[in-house]
C-alpha cells in the first residue's frame, strides 16, 4: 500500500535546516528574456514557507531546455537566476538564501538517472522538496534518486497538482468534459482512453483531429494524418461513447507557408469535414468552435489539453481563441493542460480565468494517463518519510 504523498508540514521542523529543492524553471527565454515565468512564480510560496519556518538556505535545481548532457551557454540559467532573485526579493524574503545551481542537463547523469548524481546534489543539505511537477514524468537523477536520501516533501505547486489532477480521475463533477487537441492523436491516445471511463463527453480538435475525421471516412486532403492510428481512432468511435468531433474546418491551399517566424502565404477557405484535394486543415472552423463552447459551457468539469488549430498564425487562432474563451467564462470547475493551451491561455490574457492551470505540458498528460508519475511515486516511497 503506498503512503500518502508527503507535505511541506511534514518536514517541520525546519529551522536552521539546508534544503534542497527541485523546481521546474524550465521557462521560455526569447533573446535572453523570460517571456513567461509562471513556472518561477508559483514555487515562491513554497520558498517563502520554508523560510518563514526558518530555514537556513534553499538549493534550487532545475533544467533549462534539452542540452545535450554537456555545458551550452544556450541554456544557461544566468536569466533564471537574475529573476529568482528579484522574486525573492519581491516577496520580501533574503536572496541570499536561495541559491540556483546550474543547468542540471548539463551533466549526462540526470536523464540517465545516475544515483550518483543525486547523492552529489544531496551533499550538504537536510531535506529535499520537490516542487517541479512539470519535471515529474522523468525519471531523472534529480528526480527520483532525493527521496532514497533525505527526508522529502511535495512542495505547494506539486501538491495541488496532485490533487487536482488526480481528482478529476477519481471524481469529478458531471458532465465531465474533456477537450483535446494538439497535433499528435499518437500522443494522446494514452490519454484519450484513460479519460474515456471517467468523462461524459469527448471533445477533439486541432490537428489529432484529422486521424478521427480519416476513420469516419472522411477526405483529410494534406491534413496532418497518422495513418498508422487510424485504426485506433475507429475503435474509439465504435465504441459508442460521446466523442464529438469538428464538423467544420479552416483550410489553407496547396503548398502555402503558414505558422511563426515564416513568410505565410496561400489562401484560406471554410470548408465542412472534406478537405479538398492538396488542401490543409489548420483551424476549427467557427461552425464547431460554437458547437464545442456550447459543450463547454454546460459541464460542471472541463479538462482542455492541446489548441484547437496553429494558433501561433492569426489565419488559424479563431477556433483556439473561441475554445479557451469558453473554457474561460465556463460555470464548472476548470483545468487546462501546460504547454501549448497554457501559451495560448497567456496570449489571449485569459491566464488568470480557469481554476487550475498546470504547470506541466507532458507530466500533466501522463498523470491523467497513469494516475501516476516517477517523481510523485519516488516522494511517496521515500524511506526517510
Ligand atoms: C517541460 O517543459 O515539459 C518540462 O520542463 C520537462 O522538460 P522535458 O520535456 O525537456 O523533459
Ligand atoms: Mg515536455
Amino acid at each position: 500500500m503506498n503512503k500518502d504523498l508527503p507535505v511541506l508540514e511534514d518536514l517541520l521542523p525546519l529551522e536552521g535546516k539546508s534544503v534542497l529543492m527541485r523546481t521546474d524553471f524550465n521557462v521560455p527565454i526569447v533573446d535572453g528574456r523570460i517571456t513567461d515565468d509562471m513556472r518561477m512564480r508559483l514555487p515562491m510560496e513554497t520558498i517563502t514557507w520554508l523560510l518563514d519556518q526558518g530555514a537556513a538556505r534553499i538549493t534550487t535545481a532545475s533544467h533549462l531546455g534539452r542540452p545535450k548532457g554537456k555545458p551550452d551557454p544556450r541554456y544557461s540559467m544566468a536569466p533564471v537566476r537574475a529573476h529568482l532573485s528579484e522574486l525573492v526579493r519581491a516577496a520580501g524574503a533574503d536572496p541570499a538564501k536561495v541559491e540556483l545551481l546550474e543547468n542540471l542537463r548539463f551533466d549526462p547523469r540526470e536523464e540517465a538517472g545516475e544515483f550518483s548524481f543525486a547523492e552529489e546534489l544531496v551533499e550538504g543539505h537536510d531535506v529535499f522538496v520537490n516542487d517541479a511537477f512539470g519535471a515529474a514524468h522523468r525519471a531523472h537523477a534529480s528526480v527520483v534518486g532525493p527521496p532514497q536520501l533525505l527526508p522529502c516533501a511535495a512542495g505547494r505547486v506539486m501538491a495541488r497538482e496532485v490533487e487536482v489532477l488526480g481528482g478529476l480521475l477519481s471524481g469529478a463533477k458531471r458532465p465531465f468534459v474533456a477537450v483535446l487537441g494538439g497535433s499528435k492523436v499518437s500522443d494522446k491516445l494514452g490519454v484519450i482512453e484513460a479519460l474515456l471511463e471517467k468523462v461524459d463527453t469527448l471533445v477533439v480538435g486541432g490537428g489529432m483531429c484529422f486521424t478521427f475525421l480519416a476513420a469516419k471516412g472522411h477526405s483529410v486532403g494534406a491534413s496532418l494524418l497518422e495513418a498508422d492510428h487510424v485504426e485506433s481512432c475507429r475503435k474509439l468511435l465504435d465504441a459508442g461513447l460521446d466523442i464529438r468531433l469538428p464538423s467544420d474546418l479552416t483550410v489553407l491551399s496547396p503548398g502555402a507557408k503558414f505558422g511563426a517566424g515564416v513568410e505565410r502565404s496561400g489562401e484560406t477557405r471554410q470548408v465542412g469535414v472534406e478537405v479538398p484535394e492538396g488542401w490543409m486543415g489548420l483551424d476549427i472552423g467557427p461552425g464547431s468552435a460554437a458547437e464545442f463552447s456550447d459543450v463547454i459551457g454546460e459541464a460542471a468539469t472541463v479538462l482542455w489539453n492541446g489548441p484547437m488549430g496553429v494558433f501561433e498564425d492569426p489565419r488559424f487562432v479563431a477556433g483556439t481563441r473561441t475554445v479557451a474563451e469558453a473554457v474561460a467564462d465556463a460555470r464548472g470547475f476548470t483545468v487546462v493542460g501546460g504547454g501549448d493551451s497554457a501559451a495560448a491561455l497567456a496570449q489571449f490574457g485569459l491566464a488568470e480565468r480557469v481554476d487550475h492551470l498546470s504547470t506541466g505540458g507532458g507530466a500533466s498528460l501522463e498523470f491523467l494517463e497513469h494516475g501516476d508519475l516517477p517523481g510523485v511515486a519516488a516522494l511517496r516511497s521515500g524511506p526517510l518519510a
